[in-house]
């Protein structure tokens, strides 16, 4: 029996992370935040400081990690049994992961993890090439977007809400930035499948873009 997946790409803060996560639980279903994948590797790097144009040591460093997620009520990871989840959200972990990610054989080395996550009942998986590149069988693949102003907004409030400084025009920046590193870049670059069901969720409420997810399965 093929194990059914929904895959949610797209840019970073289109919500997809609030969104895979809500579906999953109502479903029932597991669920696979890809994107954490990449920033493990990240936090590995940084904190052994490997220069990051070094391919072969960040090769081997994808190959050796050991990652563990543990997902109860929040995402625990654990990165060769240290608790890395307070380091994932950094945006210096997110940029690092962005570099990284561009790399050909660092995405092949970290493809069979990904796909290990496919168990019963089924699969929420959230990224940037999870349609076309990591489950291009999914019977259901939605491809999530919100304009860049409003993605680096919903971080600015999120950043605030936790106490970190932010700087509204630098997000957007930034934004604007991984934007183009994901999509340009010659490897599963950022894009949506062919047979994805768009969602343009800059004024949508997150209980409307559940709805349409669900209604995609139903
Ligand atoms: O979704 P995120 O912001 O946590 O992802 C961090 C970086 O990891 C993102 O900028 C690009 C990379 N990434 C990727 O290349 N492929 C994925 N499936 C998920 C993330």
């Amino acid at each position: 029996m093929t194990v059914p997946v929904l895959t949610i790409d797209g840019p970073s803060g289109a919500g997809k992370g609030t969104i895979s996560r809500l579906v999953a639980k109502k479903l029932g279903w597991n669920y696979l935040d890809s994107g954490s994948i990449y920033r493990s590797l990240a936090i590995a790097l940084l904190q052994q400081s490997v220069d990051l144009t070094d391919e072969s040591t960040i090769v081997k460093v994808a190959e050796t990690m050991d990652l563990a997620f543990e997902c109860g009520d929040e995402l625990v990871v654990k990165l060769n049994g240290e608790n890395i989840t307070a380091q994932l959200g950094l945006e210096s972990t997110g940029n690092t992961a962005s570099i990284v990610a561009a790399l050909p054989e660092v995405r092949r080395v970290l493809l069979q993890k990904q796909q290990d996550f496919r168990q019963l009942a089924g699969l929420v998986a959230d990224g940037r090439d999870m349609g076309t590149v990591v489950f291009p069988d999914a019977p259901y693949k939605i491809y999530l977007t919100a304009s860049a102003e409003e993605r680096a907004r919903r971080r600015y409030k999120q950043l605030k809400e936790k106490g970190i400084d932010a700087n509204l025009s630098r997000l957007t920046l930034d934004i604007e930035e991984r934007d183009r590193r994901d999509s340009e870049r010659a490897t599963a670059p950022l894009a949506m499948a062919e047979n994805a069901f768009y969602i343009d969720s800059s004024n949508m409420s997150i209980d409307a873009v559940i709805e349409e997810a669900l209604n995609l399965i139903r």
